[in-house]
């Protein structure tokens, strides 16, 4: 990789993974955005000065959509961020990928359906909370009439294979979140950054957690600011006890350290066989939970997310939400 200082070429090389693997057909702009990135040694200089976890494309490039910067090609995109560095350095250094992705309910639905009713509803890792709110949002599943709720935001999923596709969305009669960070969807400057975070091209996205966010702030969610694995023991005692507990995380595992999973991993089972009737569904990429993924019976398609419940997987999902493929 000519010009390019030898402790920088792992990072050109997770650039350019992350434009080749993931923006690739999905976010041209990125993908062209990191393709430069990776190919540019003063600017790989830059990211480098920054601790490892907060080098990533996400981080950067929502950072400087939010600060405003141009993005329709690299070389204008690259003088702003060489001139306004040190603003964007400061903001990669403070914010972190938190993504809230409503349309997650989508994968979990079909699982929540199938419960005793009504559902009390514990996420870990949950950003604004926004996945909190199924029962709040229409879903129209491979193109037939919504079901759910008809003044919430409609979200399409594409199904394949058996998928027990519900008549109707299951009532929640309380919802609560942990979150290192959880964003208030009240302060403007948190819903600018859940904004930034949605990649350029995804309009629709924006309009659903413009919608969502709205929901959400009529009706706020219990959001705890805490390790998941530290408040996890205290949120289970104050759920209530005539109702289905569902403690549910999507893209979120990923951020804890190996050790840190076994440790939640292992307090859900032991939650789920001591709390009768207690459901853990957990939505995570593959690579995240070997223990769950080493059970499937087939490979996971690329991109898609395993959804397990009680640590048995019954389903690929697409990371937002598009689409659910139902295990035999
Ligand atoms: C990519 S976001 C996903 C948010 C939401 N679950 C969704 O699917 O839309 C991951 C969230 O997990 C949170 N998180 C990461 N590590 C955590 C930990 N150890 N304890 C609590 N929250 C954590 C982050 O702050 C972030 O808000």
């Amino acid at each position: 990789m000519q010009g390019i200082p030898h402790t920088d070429v792992a990072l050109a090389d997770t650039y350019r993974a992350f434009a080749t693997l993931e923006c690739a057909g999905v976010s041209p702009v990125y993908e062209q955005l990191c393709l430069g990135v990776a190919a540019d040694a003063e600017v790989l200089a830059l990211i480098g000065t920054l601790p490892l976890p907060r080098r990533q494309p996400n981080l950067l490039l929502g950072v400087v959509r939010l600060l405003g910067g141009p993005i329709d090609d690299y070389l204008t995109m690259r003088a702003w961020l060489v001139a306004h560095w040190d603003a964007v350095r400061d903001q990669m250094l403070t914010r972190t990928t938190q993504t809230n992705e409503a349309a997650r309910t989508a994968i979990l639905l079909p699982a929540l359906a199938d419960l005793p009713q009504p559902l009390a509803l514990l996420e870990v890792g949950a950003s604004a909370g926004l996945c909190l709110y199924p029962d709040r949002y229409a879903f129209a599943y491979d193109g037939r009439a919504p079901i759910g709720d008809p003044a919430g935001p409609v979200i399409e999923c594409v199904t394949s294979g058996p998928v027990p596709v519900p008549q109707a969305v299951p009532p929640v009669v309380w919802r609560a979140g942990i979150d290192l960070n959880p964003l208030d969807v009240t302060d403007p400057d948190d819903v600018a950054w859940l904004r930034a975070l949605i990649w350029p091209e995804h309009t629709a996205r924006r309009d659903r957690l413009s919608a969502a966010a709205a929901i959400a702030a009529a009706d706020p969610p219990l959001l705890v600011r805490a390790d998941l694995n530290d408040a996890l023991p205290d949120l289970v005692a104050q759920a209530p006890d005539d109702a289905t507990l569902v403690v549910f995380h999507t893209a979120v595992l990923a951020y804890l350290s190996p050790a840190d999973r076994d440790r939640f991993c292992t307090t859900m089972t032991d939650l789920v066989a001591s709390r009768p009737g207690t459901v853990w569904l957990s939505n995570e990429a593959p690579g995240v939970l070997p223990a769950i993924t080493g059970r499937l019976p087939v490979p996971v398609p690329s991109g898609r997310t395993v959804l397990a419940r009680d640590g048995r997987p019954v389903a690929f999902g697409m990371p937002h939400g598009q689409a659910l493929t139902w295990l035999d």
